[in-house]
């Protein structure tokens, strides 16, 4: 078997990413904290709590850790509802905060990518609507003015809004998120006022930093036929249309076009610099007529794939290379900006590490301009609806006394980020069972 190592290329961000109300615990004042307390929202009843307790300074270790191994970059989050508690009211000093966890980030030579809405905000923001009232668009504008202002000296790389698909799908459709409607149409909605918000986002920051960079980070899903029978091919194209292609896509053409709704945002177009990626698995689609629930279709995880431990995420490497070929008709260079796999025993994350960089790697030698890799996540932290369940961190967390936990993941992914590559030495030690198939 040839031994090597495949390259990445040259100044390619090697990171992990995280967001506010999943790691800094004491998160009150927004959506997410609300419907925590709501019974029956998340799974056992769990609580974010004290979280990874970035809040309370634990930021400084887990960079240092995010150092040690060899990253050279960072996403993370920051809380509207921390920076705007109240309509009339800034709090300087969580702009402080964040100014400083940004500097912690440049003094260890990561580059900082701040998100700017990553699916929380403020509850007065709820109560007058939320994104279904388009005075949301101005309140998110005036916000990222306050928030690209105070720390634009340690940034230039800005997320407006993170998944927004997956935001207006959980929280619109699936109801399973805060304000958990379940209506298509508010759902359209909700994406629209994102597409606008996005839109008047991306001018106010380049008209504070020019030489910003300013996109999204979309959820893409795989939608893969589960036969030849033509209703199947149909449905998994609609679907793919509707959840990966038609924000991006509203970013380039100005055009909002999903389910059979077309509505023009002429201010949209033009306005990605770059497209984030988060990638974590595929689906394959039948049409079915019975499941108008459904909108017509069933969904399934490919037989062939290892499921994660909760069953959340089927390992398919090959989704990420179909991400990133689909994400080029956008124009614009690339970042995935998550991919991970939960998995408290790291029984398979060295594996699905090694095959989704291998993926990645194989596609680029297609010429398709990817700049970076942000892993999900530096250290375990709060899974939204599904609580502590779900363990994503290249580092455990102890929830309860705060201690983290060194996965082999931590290695493995410190020799990756180290060498700039993924060698068959690393393979063959940490994912042996992948050898025979990536370094053939
Ligand atoms: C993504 C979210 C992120 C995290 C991962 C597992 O959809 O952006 O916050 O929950 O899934």
């Amino acid at each position: 078997m040839p031994k090597g190592t495949y390259y990445f290329p040259e100044n390619f961000l090697w990171g992990t990413a995280t967001a506010a109300h999943q790691v800094e615990g004491r998160n009150a004042n927004n959506t997410w904290s609300a419907w925590e307390e709501e019974p029956g929202r998340i799974i056992n009843g769990d609580r974010s709590g004290l979280a990874c307790d970035w809040w309370g300074g634990r930021w400084r270790e887990d960079f240092d850790r995010a150092q040690a191994g060899h990253q050279n970059a960072h996403r993370l989050s920051i809380a509207w509802s921390r920076i705007q508690p109240a309509p009339d009211l800034w709090d300087e000093g969580a702009l402080d905060r964040y100014r400083e966890m940004l500097m912690g980030l440049t003094s260890r030579k990561m580059t900082p990518m701040v998100t700017l809405h990553h699916f929380t905000e403020p509850l007065w923001i709820a109560e007058m609507g939320g994104w279904e009232n388009e005075a949301v668009v101005d309140l998110f504008a005036a916000f990222v003015r306050k928030a690209v202002e105070a720390l634009k000296p340690y940034c230039h790389l800005w997320v407006t809004i993170n998944e927004p698909n997956v935001y207006a799908y959980s929280g619109f459709l699936e109801g399973v998120f805060p304000p958990g409607k379940k209506d298509l149409k508010t759902m359209m909605l909700v994406m629209e006022n994102m597409v606008r918000a996005h839109a008047r986002a991306y001018t106010v920051i380049h008209e504070l930093q020019p030489d910003a960079r300013v996109g999204i980070a979309q959820n893409y899903r795989g939608f893969r036929p589960a036969s030849w029978f033509p209703l199947d091919r149909w449905m998994a194209n609609l679907l793919s249309k509707a959840y990966n292609d038609s924000f991006p896509r509203a970013l380039n053409d100005g055009v909002f076009d999903a389910f059979f709704r077309k509505e023009g945002i002429p201010e949209a177009a033009g306005t990605q610099d770059f497209l984030g990626i988060n990638y974590y698995s595929v689906d394959e689609v039948r049409f079915n007529l019975f499941s108008p629930k459904g909108m017509f279709s069933s969904l399934a995880s490919p037989a062939d794939a290892p499921l994660s431990e909760t069953g959340f995420i089927a390992s398919v490497p090959s989704g990420l290379s179909d991400a990133v070929r689909w994400g080029d008709q956008f124009g614009v260079p690339m970042i995935i900006t998550e991919n991970g796999v939960e998995d408290s025993t790291d029984a398979l994350r060295p594996r699905y590490l090694c095959e989704h960089l291998h993926a990645l790697w194989k596609v680029m030698n297609g010429n398709y301009p990817v700049e970076g890799y942000f892993h999900w996540s530096l250290v375990d932290n709060f899974e939204w609806e599904r609580g502590w369940t779900q363990r994503f961190g290249l580092w455990g967390l102890d929830v309860e006394t705060q201690a983290r936990i060194r996965r082999p993941s931590v290695d493995l992914y410190a020799e990756i980020c180290r060498t700039n590559g993924i060698s068959a030495d690393m393979v063959e030690k940490y994912a042996p069972e992948a050898l025979p198939r990536l370094f053939p």
